[in-house]
């Protein structure tokens, strides 16, 4: 018979108890439920609602069942339902009578939102560390090419001149805010909602700081049809995926622009690439877009669970069962994603020389040329229009700014001086942005240098 079954005479129909059955994914959840039942049954036996001796025994039986799962020894059954079900079921079958005790004063729906809240607290240190070693990666890189010059691009036309590191920088900046958007959904899920019961809390007198002081929580839900009805965290936790998914997308993009013949700057090694099985001279580069493919699937996440919580009548409703998949789903995704792009950026080769012959084509410093002559007084918006002209002409001969001889410059304007060769240099463009988050080797390297403290700060979090 069924735990809930007193109610009943007929019993449920096999596709339904295959249908609404969850444990087929959240068997994932077995250590989060057993410890948290581990601390409802020590607080029961603390309070005097149950006897000492059976707290122990339910204590005692559970970490038994802890081990068993861990070793892989558990079947779980499709007709127990959930992991919940599961658990307590093998416990009555394994100590009898005290088995029976340990759902005093707790509904499923209290245990299943405390069960999610200690997973995604879990699981955004995996997401975090996994970014961690991410940024690290680009860390290192940033500072290998602090002075690998490179254009940088609006509208995907050369723009300005910048270092290879201030592009890497960027997205170390994104992964970073990555971080702290999973520290911040830890945040959100570091509320302990035992106590909440079915949905109007319980007649017996529970300890719930007690319950959250074993578990690590750092405070209790403020009201039980919230509580109970609560999925935000989750959705914290996968808008942080999505946007993380999304900035990996960003990048991943680029390694396929790179990797092309057309722009030439980085070679993915072999270990990422993949052949054609028809063209023999085909690289492809498979693992980035794939990572870019899969930002569908997380973004899609989101969306599920967004859609799936739209008009709920609170309080819990078993349409909240569908909010297990998209969270592993998605979690598994980032912890997939991060490590194979950033084993391939670790890997991959940079050419650096194309690089550096991109930002000299396609007047990258015409900006320069124009800041030049405000410099000299020459007002910006006149200095933009002269440079404007002398761009056209340059372009007409496919020749560059500083091949124009400097007596043809100054029939442009009489502010250009012998010194505009050195100023227009790319290493003079990209040295004379020196503000701070600018592409200056000086600048960068102290960006590096903040991010690294702000990198360790983000992880000491769950150390
Ligand atoms: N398996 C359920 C879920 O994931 C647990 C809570 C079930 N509660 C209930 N009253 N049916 O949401």
């Amino acid at each position: 018979m069924k735990l809930w079954g007193g109610r009943f005479s007929e019993s449920t129909d096999a596709w339904m108890d295959d249908f609404h059955a969850s444990i087929r994914f959240d068997r994932r959840l077995y250590r989060q439920d057993i410890l948290g039942s581990i601390a409802h049954a020590v607080m029961l036996g603390e309070q005097g609602i149950i006897s000492n001796e059976d707290s122990l025994a339910i204590a005692d039986g559970l970490r038994g069942i802890l081990r068993d799962a861990d070793a892989g020894l558990i079947e779980w059954r499709v007709d127990a339902e959930d992991i919940h079900m599961n658990v307590e079921s093998l416990l009555i079958e394994r100590i009898g009578e005290a088995g029976k005790r340990l759902h005093t004063g707790r509904s499923r729906n209290d245990q299943v939102a405390l069960d999610t809240r200690m997973y995604v607290k879990d699981e955004c240190a995996e997401l975090s560390r996994a970014l961690h070693a991410l940024i690290e990666t680009l860390l290192g890189l940033a500072e290998s090419h602090i002075n690998s010059v490179m254009p940088g691009y609006t509208h995907l036309q050369r723009a300005q001149p910048i270092t290879l590191a201030h592009h890497l920088m960027a997205f170390a900046q994104m992964f970073l805010r990555d971080m702290e958007r999973f520290n911040n959904a830890r945040d959100a899920a570091d509320v302990m909602p035992l106590g909440s019961g079915a949905l109007a809390g319980s007649t017996f007198p529970l300890n719930r700081e007690r319950v959250a002081e074993l578990l690590g929580f750092s405070r209790i839900s403020e009201n039980s049809l919230d509580a109970v009805s609560d999925r935000d965290y989750i959705l914290d936790a996968l808008y942080a995926c999505a946007v993380a998914i999304g900035h990996m997308s960003r990048l991943c993009e680029e390694l396929v622009l790179w990797s092309s013949i057309e722009f030439h700057f980085v070679e993915i090694s072999d270990a990422y690439a993949t052949g054609s099985s028809m063209m023999p001279q085909k690289k492809n580069p498979d693992a980035a877009e794939l990572i870019r493919g899969k930002t569908g699937r997380v973004y899609g996440d989101l969306i599920a669970l967004m859609t799936t919580m739209k008009g709920l009548p609170l309080a819990y409703d078993k349409d909240m069962q569908e909010d297990k998949e998209p969270l592993f789903d998605a979690a598994d995704t980032i912890c997939a994603c991060a490590p194979i792009l950033e084993r391939m950026l670790a890997t991959a080769r940079f050419n650096t020389e194309d690089m550096s012959r991109a930002a000299s084509g396609g007047f990258t410093n015409a900006t320069d040329a124009a800041d030049y002559l405000a410099g000299k007084g020459v007002p910006f918006r006149d200095a933009h229009s002269i440079v404007g002209r002398l761009v056209r002409y340059c372009a007409a001969r496919n020749i560059a700014i500083t091949d124009v001889p400097l007596e043809e410059l100054r029939g442009y304007s009489e502010a250009f001086d012998d010194d505009v060769y050195g100023a227009l240099s790319i290493e003079q463009c990209v040295a004379r942005r020196n503000l701070p988050g600018g592409p200056a080797p000086h600048a960068v390297k102290r960006s590096i240098k903040a991010a690294r403290e702000r990198l360790d700060k983000l992880i000491k979090v769950y150390n």
